[in-house]
């Protein structure tokens, strides 16, 4: 752990300040000390006494005290991830935390938000501790437990959503197993509305989706696989929206994929609904396309849509409708995405492509940084109630360095996640983390 960093000429982008500015970052004891931007310099050479954040440098040496020279690139909060699966406890052999956070700090991600289905399910307070206590001991990020809506994900019975807050969950999902009982969906967002933390709903309602495997249209009728309609999707985020205005609970919509459900989550926004809701760079990056070679890689739930979606998506990013951009990180055995397209199991490896996708709503102009920015840090930090996102001094010290101009190549044999699976491969992109400080710890 270095004593004082200072990572010194970046450009500094922290929507949770409204800071978009050259700087210089000083980090003290793993807290940020203080940010000086080219204006407050300027101000102070013209006569003002504060001291000078360079000039108290001592020089580099060992794990001393560091200097880092950001020139050309852009300085932003550690990203947090609202929603990712690690697998741990119980499926070690897709991913683990350790790997997990390894690959989440290469993608500049510096929290991470870990979905409950794993073996057992994080339903209970003793699940919440150990991936707690194994992220202490082994994770290169933070970790923030989402706890189980019902026990064992069944849809049955409510689990002990008090116990698990009080053990650190910061919210509350069935992901990829919906909750199908509406009374049910309703008890829970008024439990947990007791304790102020958003329900977070996969909506997919079973009975449409009847075992397809992709996006239902002319590309499944094509391939002849079974289709999950957009309506799905859209009929869960109805009658959750719904439900979220009778209990006047908190409802966060995971993964929004379809152009339906922007639209029924702006209304609902328009009318004050305490709604809020993610996307993934998957469904602004690729359409249905991906999957006509069978590529098991673009298997995903809810499934890649059309051109109209992904535009639809975008348009939700740009006009607030979607508050954040999540990795839906969903690492799978090799093996397992050998299968048959039927067989597969549904998810992408995101966490190491997700900043770099997402620049790319830059580059289109769809977003300006600090906007992606925002939908990256500041946003999920806000929704969930993390103490996180932000370079505000005092704060820990998470940050990313990017070069949004860096081009490379995607290749997941290279991946730190043990997941490799991604429709991605071998795509070149622009822009990329090429250092993230967490915990500490300089890591490029
Ligand atoms: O593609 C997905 N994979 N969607 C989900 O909702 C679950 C996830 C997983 O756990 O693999």
């Amino acid at each position: 752990m270095h004593s004082r960093i200072l990572i010194q000429n970046g450009h500094i982008v922290d929507p949770s300040q409204g800071i978009d500015a050259a700087g210089d970052v000083l980090i003290e004891e793993g807290k940020i000390k203080e940010i000086r931007t080219e204006g407050q310099k300027s101000k102070r050479s013209k006569g003002q006494k504060t001291q000078d954040v360079a000039a108290a440098m001592p020089e580099r040496s060992g794990a001393g005290p560091c200097t880092i020279d950001a020139s050309g690139l852009y300085v932003l909060p550690g990203l947090v991830d609202m929603h990712t699966h690690l697998r741990e406890p119980g499926f070690e052999s897709k991913e683990t935390i350790r790997s997990g956070t390894q690959a989440a700090v290469r993608g500049g991600f510096t929290s991470v938000c870990c979905m409950p289905n794993t073996v057992p399910v994080n339903d209970n307070e003793t699940v919440t501790e150990f991936i707690l206590r194994k992220n202490y001991a082994e994770g290169a990020c933070y970790v923030f437990p989402i706890g189980a809506v019902t026990k064992g994900q069944r849809g049955e019975e409510l689990a002990e959503m008090g116990m698990m807050l009080a053990a650190g969950c910061v919210a509350f999902s069935d992901d990829g197993r919906p909750v199908m009982n509406s009374l049910l969906m309703r008890r829970a967002l008024e439990y947990a509305k007791v304790f102020n933390v958003p329900v977070i709903s996969h909506c997919e309602d079973l009975t449409l989706s009847d075992g397809g495997v992709m996006n239902e249209g002319a590309v499944s009728a094509l391939l002849g696989l079974g289709g999950i309609p957009a309506a799905a999707e859209e009929a869960m985020v109805a009658r959750d929206v719904i439900l979220a205005e009778l209990t006047r609970g908190r409802l966060h919509i995971a993964h929004v994929s379809t152009e339906g459900s922007v639209r029924l989550i702006r209304r609902a926004k328009e009318r004050g609904i305490a709604v809020t809701a993610e996307t993934c760079p998957h469904y602004f990056s690729v359409t249905e396309d991906a999957v006509r070679d069978y590529d098991t890689n673009a298997k995903v739930n809810p499934p890649l849509r059309t051109g109209k979606d992904v535009e639809a998506v975008k348009e939700g990013l740009r006009d607030g409708t979607i508050d954040a951009i999540a990795t839906d990180h969903a690492p799978h055995h090799k093996d397992e995405k050998l299968r048959e397209f039927d067989k597969a199991p549904f998810g992408i490896s995101g966490l190491e492509t997700a900043l770099s996708l997402s620049l790319g709503l830059v580059h289109d102009g769809v977003l300006t940084l600090s906007g992606l920015v925002e939908k990256m840090t500041v946003s999920p930090a806000r929704i969930f109630g993390l103490a996180k996102g932000t370079l505000k001094p005092g704060a820990e010290a998470d940050v990313t360095v990017v070069d949004a101009h860096r081009e490379f190549r995607v290749e997941p044999e290279k991946f730190l996640s043990q997941g490799k699976n991604t429709p991605f491969g071998g795509w070149v992109l622009k822009g990329m983390p090429v250092m993230t400080i967490c915990k500490g710890k300089v890591h490029e």
